[in-house]
């Protein structure tokens, strides 16, 4: 039976190769710096172009699917996933990265059905790593299969968290000492990159052990998530349950073992989900 998906993921690559060229050609010039939520939730006018590149580009080989998109959902659109072929999109993934000239800058792109992500696609530009998934059929870094750690020994891992200021001080000291209690286990380490979507590759490949974050949103883990399981990984809620690409929480790991140790290790703070408008159906 003929794959119907095929034909987006291969779309799918080279738009985000395309977004990743915009991206590359942008860092040669001035960048000026928005703010969105915060004085730390930045954005850039590359960030707002690539993301419209990128949705019209797909739109017009597909136009009867649907697009959460990051921008798009900042300039007031709606972030409810439906059963519809979706497509959830991170222009740039690590913008502050971008702002800065930090090399972990990721175009991320997912692509849902039924609410269940059918491929993933990472594309790391600075680094020119292309990572892609397809459900069922593995995990590849530029064309070569890529696998995760399967570290069992929480005390054995390198673990990726990101460091952010939160408004709210309770939110803020319970990430603060989280970060005090995982570093204590001892672990062998924990690393902050800036982009969730390269944080997940990180684990996909093997070169980290585990990812946690609260408060990060569909689209920085759409098209990561499926990179883990596929390269023979797990995603987690942070409370050890399932994934749920909604509810801005996750723990992405090489082993079960891991992940699950981890969770218990993670004091919980409130951060809402991203369909937080849904009207119930
Ligand atoms: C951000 C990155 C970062 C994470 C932030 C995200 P953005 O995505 O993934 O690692 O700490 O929470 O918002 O805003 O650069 O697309």
């Amino acid at each position: 039976m003929s794959d119907p998906w095929q034909e987006c993921m291969e779309h799918c690559v080279e738009v985000a190769k395309q977004a990743g060229k915009v991206i590359r050609e942008a860092l040669e010039g001035d960048i000026a710096v928005m703010h969105k939520s915060s004085q730390v939730d930045l954005v850039t006018e590359t960030d707002q172009r690539v993301e419209k590149l990128i949705i019209s580009s797909i739109r017009s080989k597909f136009p009867s699917h649907s697009f959460i998109g990051e921008e798009s959902v900042a300039a007031g659109e709606s972030s409810v996933l439906t059963d519809d072929p979706t497509w959830i999109i991170d222009p740039i993934d690590g913008t502050t990265n971008f702002v800065h000239r930090f090399p972990f800058v990721a175009v991320s792109i997912g692509f849902t059905v039924k609410k269940e992500i059918i491929f993933g696609v990472v594309y790391s530009c600075i680094e020119d790593k292309m990572y892609t998934a397809r459900k069922g059929k593995g995990a590849f870094c530029n064309g070569v299969p890529i696998k995760v750690s399967g570290q069992e020994d929480l005390e054995r891992c390198l673990v990726l968290t990101e460091v952010a200021f939160k408004n709210e001080p309770q939110h803020f000291d319970t990430l603060m000492a989280n970060l005090r209690r995982i570093v204590s286990i001892p672990v062998h380490g924990i690393r902050s990159p800036g982009s969730a979507a390269v944080n997940m590759c990180m684990v996909a490949s093997g070169s980290a052990d585990a990812y946690y974050h609260m408060g990060i949103h569909c689209w920085d883990m759409a098209g990561g998530a499926v990179l883990v399981t596929e390269a023979g990984g797990v995603v987690l809620d942070v409370s050890g349950g399932p994934f749920d690409l909604m509810s801005r929480r996750l723990i992405a790991a090489g082993s079960r073992a891991v992940a699950e140790r981890l969770a218990g290790y993670v004091a919980k703070f409130p951060v809402g989900r991203d369909d937080d408008d849904a009207d119930g159906s």
